[in-house]
């Protein structure tokens, strides 16, 4: 049976320290700290559209959340684990895009002259960095509204469907999950299609592929979110 020796392991820590140094390990930590927010904002919308079952199905929902492998763990406890692993991949793909801009920085020290290439560097690749602030400023808002309850217009003990109508009747406050969530699209675009590069998963042949499932992903996404504000402004959710 084969055994790991004392260089075998410190050649392979050496070896995952200089990966997470270079400027591929950073593309890996973006790749994977993103597909888990992927599959949060997806599975977020689905649980949303609870909304147009009823207010007692969506605030079910909500209950059912909390009450995740209860009493096995706590109450909240299996979401609080969940909480934990969100934080820490927001914070790895933040610190990693800073990282890898740093890192392209000092490659580079003198900015572009002249235009840039447009055609390779389009509109979604070109804004990553303000998307995806737009969408950092957007999820303050809204942990504060929904979460925490700090700017929600509801009355003191609402239900979360009777915070949500309230917040989404406010036609700035509406407007505003419009314009964030437009700005999440474009960076959902641009991440699922980055993703497969950084995964090394970008064969020509299959780009055709990679394009419809960017596209697909984020109008599902973001047409889903887009449409709980403008179904309550119509009186749908109400
Ligand atoms: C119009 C679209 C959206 C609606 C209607 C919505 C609704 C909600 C509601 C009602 C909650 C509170 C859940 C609870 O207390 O159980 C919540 C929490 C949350 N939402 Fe959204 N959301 C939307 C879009 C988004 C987007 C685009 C993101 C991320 C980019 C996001 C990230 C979160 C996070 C991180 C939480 C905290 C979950 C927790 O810790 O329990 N939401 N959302």
């Amino acid at each position: 049976m084969a055994t790991t020796t004392a260089p075998d392991r410190a050649a392979r820590s050496g070896f995952l320290l200089e990966l997470y140094r270079s400027a591929l390990g950073k593309k890996y930590l973006m790749a994977v700290s993103g597909l888990v927010w992927l599959g949060y904002v997806l599975a977020h919308m689905i649980g949303n559209l609870k909304l147009y079952q009823s207010p007692e199905a969506f605030n079910g929902y909500a209950e059912f959340l909390r009450r995740l492998l209860y009493p096995i763990l706590p109450e909240s406890g299996t979401l609080n684990l969940l909480r934990l692993v969100m934080i820490t991949a927001l914070v790895v793909h933040v610190v990693s895009a800073y990282q890898l801009t740093q890192m392209n920085r000092r490659a580079r020290p003198q900015r572009y002259e002249g235009p840039r290439d447009y055609v390779v560097a389009d509109f979604a690749a070109r804004t990553m960095r303000w998307t995806g602030v737009i969408v950092l400023l957007f999820m303050a808002y809204h942990l504060s509204d929904f979460l925490l309850g700090w700017v929600n217009p509801a009355p003191a003990g609402a239900t979360l469907y009777e915070k949500v109508v309230a917040s989404f009747s406010s036609v700035p406050i509406a407007a505003f999950y419009l314009v964030a969530n437009v700005a999440l699209g474009f960076h959902l675009f641009h991440g699922v299609w980055s993703l497969f590069q950084s995964m090394g998963w970008n064969n020509r042949r299959f780009n055709h592929l990679r394009r419809s499932l960017a596209i697909g992903f984020t109008a599902v996404v973001v047409g889903g979110n887009l449409s709980f504000p403008i179904a309550v402004q119509l009186g749908i959710i109400a």
